[in-house]
Formats: structure tokens, sequence, C-alpha cells
């Protein structure tokens, strides 16, 4: 498949946005562990949640899927079965990663393989922890890359500074520290995103959060089965909010939309570039913050992006390049050198797919120096089998004079599998459903009570 994107019309819409992807992989491990029924509505049933799913029914678990986005998850407190063959991951590092946390708390041998980009991406990170905790685990691609074979059991809490700050190496080591004797502390550089922490929380186990970046969990808890809402994803929301915030005057309204405090970042970003960015949390209810964003566009600046930002925005770097491309002045991305090892290295595909538009771009090791405002002039360009890639220059199309075709975009089904309907409503003026300025009207309520 290929997205043909043309330049949008003014843009004043309401969307909603499919579910969480980090937060749906978490919900269903968990729902997995705990000791009864939990259903779990507004998942998102992307191919890479879907390798979750399925990894968890090859380890025992019951799991009906009634509709694409409701799943009913029946818990077997604690206990997986060995797999009948190897588990395939397909694309998706956060199945992997999370997998080999569980699966070194189990006393069976199991194998994890995946596509030819997943065995690319780097695994050390999680094998060097779980090996201490007592795990019997190898890397078996040549730079400790997948497969992953992995002989569990036994295994001893473990203080853990981590070198890299990833949510899915801290994800792995406290669903390891769940099947662990004593504590397990996860100690990371920067803060990362927050979801394991709070789902295990929503499901009655205990963790301690030492400061921002410290936090620990005793073993031998059994996680109390409840149903949980999955708010839609803000990083699959920050195509749009993206491409309202570059159009001077475009407005859009995302509703129902996680708002967890470890994923906004790139909200700030925009505000920083010049558009005018609302948000409201309505609910708290289920420990995930989720509500309005309302974003309207101005001519945007230059910003610089580095530092303890770069991992509450990892995802939505690529997007935000196309934003600074389009902006005045310079934007400069740094520190962000985790973008290499992603499910392509997106620095070197964002320089070279921005300059194929007419952008001037300088790649550094670890970021990018982007001379904007670009006159985006349409092109071909490789999605580079990366979703986020692909929606980028899908984003960036809606900006170019002529037509942008977007190669291999079939890659967007890992993370947004209605992707290309809600372009389609972007790129069509009959589809642009008017949305009214709510966020005041919100405040002024609120305020009232
Ligand atoms: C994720 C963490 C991030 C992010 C990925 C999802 C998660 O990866 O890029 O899309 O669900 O934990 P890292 O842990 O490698 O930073």
């Amino acid at each position: 498949m290929e997205f043909r994107v043309k330049r949008a019309p003014r843009i004043d819409t309401e969307i909603t946005v499919p579910g969480d992807k980090s937060i749906s992989h978490r919900a269903v491990i968990i729902a997995a562990l705990s000791n009864g029924v939990c259903t779990l509505r507004g998942f998102l049933s992307s191919d890479d949640c879907m390798r979750t799913v399925n990894a968890l029914r090859a380890l025992g678990i019951r799991i009906e899927q009634p509709d694409p986005d409701t799943l009913v998850v029946h818990g077997k407190k604690r206990v997986l079965a060995p797999p009948k063959g190897e588990i395939d991951c397909g694309n998706s590092a956060t199945t992997m990663r999370l997998l080999a946390g569980l699966l070194a708390g189990q006393t069976f041998e199991s194998r994890l393989v995946g596509d030819a980009a997943l065995l690319r991406r780097p695994m050390d990170r999680i094998v060097t922890p779980l090996r201490e905790m007592g795990a019997a685990i190898v890397a078996e691609g040549p730079e400790q890359t997948p497969p992953i074979r992995i002989h569990g059991g036994s295994l001893r809490g473990l203080h853990y500074k981590s070198p890299v700050a990833s949510a899915q190496v801290k994800g792995a080591v406290l669903l390891a520290g769940l099947f662990a004797r004593g504590k397990t502390t996860f100690e990371e550089p920067v803060a990362t995103r927050n979801h394991t922490e709070l789902m295990l929380n929503y499901f009655l186990i205990r963790t301690v959060k030492e400061n921002d970046t410290s936090v620990s969990i005793f073993g031998d808890q059994t996680p109390e089965s409840r149903d949980f809402d999955i708010p839609g994803d803000i990083s699959s929301a920050a195509f749009w909010l993206v491409a309202a915030a570059a159009q001077p005057g475009g407005h859009l309204l995302v509703r129902n939309v996680g708002l967890n405090d470890t994923r906004t970042a790139a909200l700030g970003v925009l505000v920083r570039m010049g558009a005018q960015v609302r948000e409201a949390v309505e609910d708290v209810v289920q420990l995930e913050p989720r509500g309005i964003v309302e974003v309207t566009g101005a001519p945007l600046k230059g910003t610089v992006i580095q530092g303890k930002e770069i991992p509450q925005l990892i995802d939505e770097l690529p997007v935000l390049a196309i934003a600074g491309a389009l902006a005045s002045g310079t934007t400069i991305i740094r520190e962000a050198h985790e973008l290499r090892v992603k499910e392509t290295d997106r620095l070197a595909a964002i320089a070279h797919n921005l300059r194929i538009m007419g952008a001037q771009v300088l790649e550094m090791n670890d970021g990018l120096e982007i001379h904007g405002p670009t006159p985006l002039r349409g092109a071909r360009v490789p999605s580079f089998g990366d979703h986020r890639i692909a929606m980028a220059f899908a984003v960036a199309g809606l900006f170019a004079d002529g037509d942008t075709l977007v190669q291999d975009a079939d890659c967007v089904r890992e993370s947004y599998p209605e992707f290309a309907s809600t372009l389609e409503e972007f790129t069509s003026q009959k589809r642009m459903r008017t949305s009214t300025p709510v966020i005041g009207s919100l405040a002024a309520r609120l305020g009232e009570e």
C-alpha cells in the first residue's frame, strides 16, 4: 500500500484516536497474570499489540475478542503454560522486551523471534538485568540481538541502574520483579513513561516510587482482576496535532486521549513553536489521566528539543521534525541517539526524506538540525518499513506542493490501523467536520464546581 497525499484544505475538525499502544500491551499482560476475568475496552488491535495477545494465548491464557477493541482476558493467577513453539513478536520490540521480563520468571524454556527489523534491535539492555536476576537468557543474534532464548525461574530482587532511558526495559525488569524474591528497584537515567507502574498499581500491585527516576516492586504479588478502559494514544494524535499546529488558523480537537504527563512533552514543544495548545484532563479514575487536547495553528518558529524531554516525546520526534521543517528558523534535536535503534534508523530516515522534499537538514550522530521554513515539494518517499516514518511523511505531504507518495505504508498497521481513513478526512474539504472550541467553556464549567 502507498499513501498518496495532497495539500490539506483548512483543518477544522474533531477526532478521536485508537487506544494507546504502550498501555494496551501492559493492560493485557497484567490482566493475564491476574486472579480472574478482566474486560479491556479501547484496546488497540494493531499488529504490534496483537503480537502480545497471541503470545499470551500461546502461554495458555484464554483471551476473547468480542469486538476489535474489546478483550476479555481470563487471568490465571500468574500461572503460564510452556509454549508449544517459538513466540513470534513480529515487528514489536515492546512485545519482545516485556515478554522477556515475564518469561524470566517462568521455569520453562521459551524462544522469542521476530521479523527482519526486530532482529536488528538491541536486546543487551534487557538481557543484562534479567541475567543478573538469575534467568538463563541468551540473545542469539550477532550483536546481542534476537532471537532470545530464556529459561527462567527462581529470580532474586535486584537494584538495577539502567544505562538507557527505556520504558520497555523498565517494564521488563518490573515484570520480572513480580516473580522475584524480595525487592527489585529500577533506576533510570531520565524519567520515561510510567505506564507499567500505573497499570500494576491499578491492578492493586504495590510499587514504591523512590523518586522521579527510580521505582521498586516486591515479588510474590498477584494482580487483582479488574476492568480497564484504555485511552486514545497521544502518540497517534500527535500526527494530527502537528498538522493543525503548522497550519495558521487550523483548529483540531482530540477527545478521549491519554494525558499522562510522562507522554505529553510534545504539546509543550508545539507551544514553544508558537501554536496554541490546551489540554483538559477529564478523568483520572483509572490512574491513567485522559481528556481533551485542542490545538490552534500559527506560523511556527524553530526550537531546541533535548535532554529530559527526549524520552517523553521519543515517538513524536519524526513528526516534530516535520514541524521543524515548516517552522521559521532552526529546529535542533539532540541527545536522541535512541532514534537510531527504533524500527529503522529514524534520524537517517527523517534526514533522507526531508531532503527529498526540499528541506535543508544536517544529520548529527545524536540528532538533527533542520533549517526552515521549507516550501516542501511533493515527492515519492520510502517508509523504511517504519510506521512512524510513514505517518510523519504523510503529514509532510499535507503541506507540500503537488502529490506526495509514501511507499510501503502498510506498516502503519503496527500502531494505527485507521490512519489512512483519518488521513483522507484531512485531505478532503467535504469530510472536515467543523469543530467548536471547547476548552474555554470546559475550564469555566470546572471552575464553577
Ligand atoms: C515503549 C517505549 C518506547 C517507545 C515505544 C513504546 C513502551 O521505547 O519508543 O514505542 O511501550 O514501553 P523504548 O523503551 O525503547 O524507549
